[in-house]
């Protein structure tokens, strides 16, 4: 099937009372590991990295968006899956711009840190340069607040207001609207408050897909009610690199790595080889959030 406009998996979704996931990556296995999920469940996916991820100022070594958006795009097109690539939430417009250009077929601009005027600006003229080559635009309104995992504490954070966000998608010309509903970036421990009456007046209001970011945050029946209210997007993180950590974790807790082959260890697959477990471990947490969200089983129908 290929790689598939995000828009229309965004649609397929809300016309048919289910969400389509976006799980972030940031290497290979990890990839592959949400591949391995959507083929195993026929299930319709979004792909993706992070641009704060792969932009980061921070990063000692840099990256390079074109061997991100090229791999990326090569694992869809060998995928029988219907599958978006997305780049999410960059501050940079050239990263998303060259993101385009290297294969990322649907890309969201984020900075809390601008007015509306601004973040109208920079939108539309990411919509006017992204659709000319037939790239989808996610974009936020309100401030989804974060989790810091070592001070138990959640930081910032403002709701969507509903008249801004109908002037936002208005002005812009968006594709996907995500949402600031109670959900929480980063949220390892404890679960969001979801606002359901705010999703229910969106829903009634905002013409274009609404997404929810923060998935691992958000409990299992939470996430099913609101999909049930009309979220057709999805995003999920923190829980996939977890489920890695741990993975690689037990592994070198039980085995003895000194003595063993490195090879064996890394690079040749198979059961003794960490990064396949580790892989394996990803696989089922998309799993289990493809279950809740209700895409599995959806591919051949799009
Ligand atoms: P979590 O890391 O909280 O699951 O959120 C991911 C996300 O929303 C990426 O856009």
């Amino acid at each position: 099937m290929a790689l598939v406009s995000m828009n229309k998996l965004m649609n397929h979704a809300l016309n048919n009372n289910y969400a389509v996931g976006y799980f972030e990556a940031w290497n290979m296995e990890s990839i592959l590991a949400v591949v391995d999920a959507a083929e195993q469940t026929n299930s319709p996916v979004i792909i993706g990295f992070g641009g704060q991820f792969i932009g980061s100022k921070k990063r000692t070594i840099k990256e390079n968006i074109y061997h991100y958006g090229y791999l990326g795009k090569a694992i869809a097109q060998q995928s029988k899956m219907p599958i978006a690539l997305l780049l999410n939430e960059s501050h940079e417009i050239d990263l998303l711009i060259n993101g385009a250009k290297a294969g990322f077929n649907a890309i969201m601009y984020e900075n809390h840190e601008l007015t509306l005027q601004e973040s109208i600006e920079i939108n539309k003229y990411l919509v006017k340069t992204a659709h000319y080559i037939d790239v989808t635009v996610e974009a936020e309104i309100g401030k989804l607040p974060d989790a810091d995992i070592a001070t138990n504490t959640i930081n910032g954070g403002q709701k969507t207001d509903i008249d801004e966000a109908v002037y936002f998608v208005d002005k812009t010309g968006i594709d996907a609207l995500a949402v600031s509903v109670g959900n929480v970036h980063l949220m390892e421990s404890g679960k969001a408050q979801l606002d359901f009456d705010l999703i229910r007046l969106l829903r009634k209001n905002i013409k274009v897909p609404l997404v929810l970011h923060g998935g691992t945050g958000i409990s299992d029946e939470d996430l099913k009610e609101a999909v049930a209210l009309g979220m057709c997007k999805v995003n999920v993180g923190t829980i996939l690199k977890r489920a890695y950590i741990s993975s690689i974790q037990q592994y070198l807790k039980q085995n003895d790595i000194e003595n063993m082959d490195p090879h064996k260890i890394i690079g040749r697959g198979g059961e003794s080889d960490m990064l396949c477990s580790a892989r394996a471990a990803i696989a089922v947490e998309v799993t289990k959030f493809i279950k809740i969200i209700g895409c599995g089983n959806k591919a051949h129908l799009i």
